[in-house]
């Protein structure tokens, strides 16, 4: 297990994409701090990663909200004392036409997605420059590089957080710390089974694979990038799109 003695932390754990990461990360040895904006739903989560006999503690948190940050950030240096991994996952979306997009849907998917991986990111690298070793992997989207109509507070979001990648990758490289996104396709999550039936048929047009991808995919994507294989891997985006964009 390459991951053994590692210390990490996956937001937005409950469920689809950051459930698989964590499990994946637990699978190769890593010990696990999981978190979600309901404790029993992290917690389902780190039952899963104990039954692989890692250590998990389940945590609530808003992203979006610094306070809580800094409150996870205070159980990740008692429980942990140190970060080897974080993984930038929690995200959401308020999908709607520009004209109509109110402030409200604007402001909260940037506060999750943008604002929670900045916060979040701020407080990992403190832990990390100390250290002078870490592994960051932002979890954006491939429509934050083509964009998608109806999505705009979306794809800001996504895009923002690879310009952010690209920085943060930039600045702490000499720390022997990595900064890298990894841009998903359409993945079969509590996220995209809201799509009807003919947007996914049009949406399967466009992926050469001819299918949607699986957490799994992602969570094998992001296991590259944290582990020794991915040591010269920095500033990098990741496309795991089936060929959707290419
Ligand atoms: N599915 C796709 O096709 C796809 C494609 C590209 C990128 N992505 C990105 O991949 C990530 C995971 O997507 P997913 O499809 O797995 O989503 P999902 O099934 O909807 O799960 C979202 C996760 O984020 C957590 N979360 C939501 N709001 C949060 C907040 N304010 N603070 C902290 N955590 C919060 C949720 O926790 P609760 O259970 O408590 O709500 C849940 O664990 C997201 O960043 C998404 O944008 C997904």
């Amino acid at each position: 297990m390459s991951l053994t003695g590692k210390k990490a932390l996956v937001t937005g754990a409950s469920r689809g994409i950051g459930r698989a990461v964590a499990l994946k990360l637990a699978l190769e040895g890593a010990d696990l701090i999981v978190t979600a904006t309901s404790l029993e739903r992290a917690q389902k989560t780190a039952e899963e990663v104990s039954r692989l006999g890692r250590r998990a503690i389940p945590f609530k948190v808003d992203v979006g909200v610094t306070s809580e940050v800094e409150a996870l950030f205070q159980l990740v240096t008692s429980e942990f004392g140190s970060l080897d991994i974080l993984v930038n996952n929690a995200g959401i979306t308020r999908d709607g036409l520009l004209m109509r997009m109110k402030d409200e849907e604007w402001d909260a998917v940037i506060d999750v997605n943008l604002k929670g991986t900045f916060a979040c990111t701020r407080e990992a690298i403190k832990l990390m420059a100390k250290a002078k070793s870490g592994r960051v992997v932002n979890i954006s989207s491939v429509v934050g590089e083509i964009g998608n109509a109806g999505q705009a507070n979306y794809c800001a979001s996504k895009a923002g957080m690879i310009g952010f990648t690209k920085a943060v990758a930039r600045e702490y490289a000499k720390r022997n710390i990595t900064v890298n996104a990894v841009a998903p396709g359409f993945i079969e999550t509590d996220m995209t089974g809201v799509l009807s039936d003919s947007v996914r048929d049009e949406l399967l047009k466009q992926i050469p694979v001819n299918r949607f991808g699986s957490p799994e995919d992602i969570a094998n994507a992001v296991y590259f990038l944290v582990s020794d294989l991915g040591s010269y891997v920095t500033g990098h985006v990741l496309a795991v799109n089936g060929g959707m964009h290419m």
